[in-house]
């Protein structure tokens, strides 16, 4: 059962968790209970046959997320503060990216810092017109902490990853679709339309496939294994399904496909 939590609403349509982080007064920053909540919700979900797809988006009109909960970090130790990056990397940032099912940031607002690194962790993003985006922290005199050092080099390249983190500058929706860190612009109205039209996509095909190849395309990035090797294995490993036997049986026999997801 998918609970709304108070920093967290879940609405389950159409076989997709729609999660708005819900603190608008603050901008939607991430405190820990929020960081805590967002995993349990994204727990439950996971178990949850019938969802096939995540969206993460921001209460109100301004911001998707403005960023870790500065005020809450203030008076951190080193300690702390590691445990404030790496609690983030267990329970959100690292978790999301691996999640078995596609999630997508609809970034309809701010999102800097923790909020740019959230939506990074995210699979796809689609982001609406207004929306501003950066990684900030060398303002405030710390680094990017979730991620954001990492990721963002992946989906922009190491020159204007450089470029954003050390002048901490934002970068318009325009130019964020320019350097491949929104896969679509929309504008806010329609930011949940298009993610809809995403979801519907990836709703009819193999939960199992999808599964394994969230799996497989982050094995590229991961420097302890070799992501072509991961690819034989798992490929091999699809033929065993039962998604498998489903989908050829159907396109042979000229129907639509029945995925169970085993
Ligand atoms: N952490 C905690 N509170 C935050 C926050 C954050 N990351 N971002 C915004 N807020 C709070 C503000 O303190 C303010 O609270 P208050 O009304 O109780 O004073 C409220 O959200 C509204 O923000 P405000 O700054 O008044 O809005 P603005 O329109 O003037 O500016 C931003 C918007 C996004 C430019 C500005 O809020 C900002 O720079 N936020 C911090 C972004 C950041 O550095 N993130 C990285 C953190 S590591």
């Amino acid at each position: 059962m998918i609970m709304t939590t108070e920093y967290i609403l879940s609405e389950v349509k159409n076989g997709v968790l729609v999660i708005t982080i819900n603190r608008p007064d603050k901008l939607n920053s991430l405190n820990r209970q929020t960081i805590e909540e967002l995993h349990e919700v994204l727990v439950d979900a996971e178990n949850e046959s019938e969802i096939k797809a995540v969206i993460i988006t921001g209460a109100g009109q301004k911001a998707f997320v403005a960023g870790a909960d500065i005020a809450e970090f203030a008076n951190y130790s080193v300690e702390q503060g590691r445990q404030l990056s790496s609690n983030g990397h267990f329970k959100i940032f690292n978790f999301i990216e691996n999640y078995s099912k596609p999630i997508i940031a609809a970034v309809n607002g701010f999102a800097l810092g923790g909020g740019l690194e959230l939506a990074m962790a995210c699979h796809i993003r689609v982001v609406s017109d207004n929306a501003k985006m950066g990684l900030p922290e060398v303002s405030l005199g710390v680094i990017p902490g979730y991620g954001g050092t990492q990721r963002l080099a992946q989906l922009v390249g190491k020159g204007k990853a450089f470029e954003m983190i050390v002048t901490a500058d934002m970068i318009t929706a325009t130019d964020a679709y320019k350097w491949g860190l929104a896969n679509y612009v929309t504008t806010q109205e329609e930011i949940l339309n298009k993610c809809f039209e995403i979801t519907s996509k990836i709703a009819s095909k193999s939960p199992t496939a999808i599964k394994t190849a969230i799996k497989v395309i982050n094995a590229g990035y991961n420097n302890s294994v070799n992501g072509y090797e991961v690819e034989i294995e798992e490929f091999g490993k699809s033929f065993g399904t039962g998604d498998f036997k489903e989908g050829v049986s159907a396109f042979l026999e000229k129907r639509k496909a029945d995925f169970k997801g085993n």
